[in-house]
């Protein structure tokens, strides 16, 4: 059986291709890249999530998501300006992982466009009575009651922009692995756009 040749424009071409995905993920709730894991440092000891892709710039490739300023991981996000993003493809067989440096946007020009692209209904999330993960004595669906089966008003909604923060993740390393039946493919790009192949 004769062996694949798989050369770094090869690689080059997988790498581009994946950021094209990224950025159509944004949009298509059905793309496996629309939500990915990312893992905080929180004590020392590391803290996963899944949280949802709200943008992606190209050149260099920065990742976007939104969060609640009164969550944890603003916390660790603030202490260690680090975190690891993962995505995975299953369909494609690609696996993404980014080693990311964190920029938090809270109350600026940006945070402001990314609040602007909100749908009310997500608003709902920001408006929350209690801060995100603290412990509660019974269950509360953590949403304003009297927009418990309506979307909140424009005005209304207006009021979660104050715990509203939008994070740009700016990638330092990204490490791509696709996966083959006759080998599979590993490769990892720096921030200089340093290409290397990786042993799977
Ligand atoms: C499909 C899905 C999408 C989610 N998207 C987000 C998100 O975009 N931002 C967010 O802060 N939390 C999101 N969450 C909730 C987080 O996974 C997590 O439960 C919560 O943010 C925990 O916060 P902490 O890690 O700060 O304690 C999502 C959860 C699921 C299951």
């Amino acid at each position: 059986m004769s062996l694949k040749k798989i050369n770094k424009s090869d690689i080059l071409k997988i790498y581009e291709r994946e950021q094209d995905y990224l950025l159509k993920a944004v949009k298509k709730a059905k793309n496996p890249y629309h939500i990915f894991s990312l893992s905080t440092i929180n004590n020392h000891h590391p803290e996963s999530r899944i949280v949802v892709l709200r943008n992606v710039q190209i050149n260099p490739l920065k990742l976007y998501f939104n969060s609640d300023i009164r969550s944890p991981k603003f916390v660790q996000l603030k202490k260690d300006r680090v975190c690891s993003a993962l995505f995975y493809d299953q369909i494609r067989k690609v696996q993404l992982r980014f080693k990311c440096e964190v920029n938090i946007h809270y109350d600026n020009d940006i945070s402001k466009i990314a609040w602007n692209k909100t749908a009310l209904q997500s608003r709902k999330c920001y408006m929350a009575p209690f801060n995100p993960s603290s412990r509660i004595e019974s269950w509360h669906p953590n949403i304003p009651i009297d927009c418990i089966d309506r979307d909140p008003t424009l005005d209304e909604s207006n009021l979660g922009y104050n715990n509203f923060m939008h994070i740009e993740l700016s990638i330092i390393k990204a490490d791509i692995l696709e996966l083959h039946y006759d080998g599979h493919i590993r490769f990892e790009v720096l921030e200089n756009n340093e290409i290397n192949f990786l042993s799977a």
